[in-house]
């Protein structure tokens, strides 16, 4: 059995300090063998932000996997940065690849980056991926066919949140489409500061799991508050387990279990 914890949204510049500090220490006790965070570690890429990110990271338990969401790119105030090299503080400060890939003997891990700094929409906050970035998820699991574990990582969400204005990825057919022909595991995504957790396929041919992660340590709350995903895997059943903030420190609040089958993964209680 293999541990992993996905944490997203932590968002320094809006961070509770002594949540944070909680998180590290229970990230520690947990100590699991992936960490995956999944986005927004600002609230608009200023240095000082990104720094303070950059301390919480260097207490994260090792291996980690570290992708931007869309306030990590540069506000408007700074219109250079954002249009013109909208990564390049977050390259600086966190790390030089936006779209990392981490293999060991359980995960094999693709990250798409989903942020833009502009587009021919009226929210520039939603999540894009071109054609030419989901094609890729055909090419990286190829090379490794027999491997345990493929997971995907992306800022923006894949289950919907019925709130109006708020989107899901796009394009989200052509996306779960990539995910059904590679057979993905799971989906790590954050984006909406809500706690989703859900097997889901586009024809019915093949389920993946969804890990949507609320936000760790953030005061920008949607609703619920700070948690993270633990996420247990074996062969043939994974557990997600939310940990949910509440009295002072992070606490086990609900635990999916789900079974594979010719099919993908089934919510277990659903089965
Ligand atoms: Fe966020
Ligand atoms: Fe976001």
């Amino acid at each position: 059995m293999k541990r992993l914890i996905h944490l997203s949204d932590p968002h320094f510049g809006a961070a509770d300090p002594q949540i944070a500090a909680s998180f590290i220490e229970t990230a520690h006790n947990l100590d699991p063998d992936l960490t995956v965070l999944s986005g927004d570690l600002s609230m608009t890429a200023r240095r000082s932000e990104l720094d303070a990110a950059a301390r919480f990271i260097d207490q994260l338990p090792s291996p980690r996997i570290i992708i931007p969401g869309n306030h990590d790119i540069p506000y408007f105030n700074h219109p250079y940065d954002r249009f013109f090299r909208p990564f390049r503080r977050y390259q600086q400060r966190i790390h030089p690849d936006i779209e990392p890939v981490y293999r060991d003997d359980i995960f094999d891990v693709i990250c798409l980056n989903s942020p833009r700094p502009f587009g021919f929409h009226t929210d520039w906050s939603d999540g894009r991926l071109s054609r030419h970035q989901i094609s890729r998820i055909a090419g990286h699991f190829a090379e490794t066919p027999a491997h345990p574990c493929r997971i995907l990582v992306i800022h923006h969400p894949l289950l919907e949140l019925k709130v109006s204005g708020r989107a899901v990825v796009k394009p989200l057919a052509a996306l779960m489409a990539a995910m059904e022909s590679s057979q993905l595991d799971l989906v790590l995504c954050g984006h909406f500061h809500r706690s989703q957790i859900a097997a889901k396929s586009l024809t019915g041919s093949w389920k993946t799991m969804i890990s949507q992660a609320p936000t760790v340590c953030s005061t920008r709350l949607q609703g619920e508050p700070q948690g993270f995903h633990e996420i247990l895997i074996s062969a043939a059943h994974v557990e997600i387990i939310q940990h949910t903030f509440i009295d002072g420190n992070f606490q086990k609040t609900a635990d999916f279990p789900f079974e594979k089958t010719d099919k993908g993964w089934n919510h277990a209680l659903q089965a």
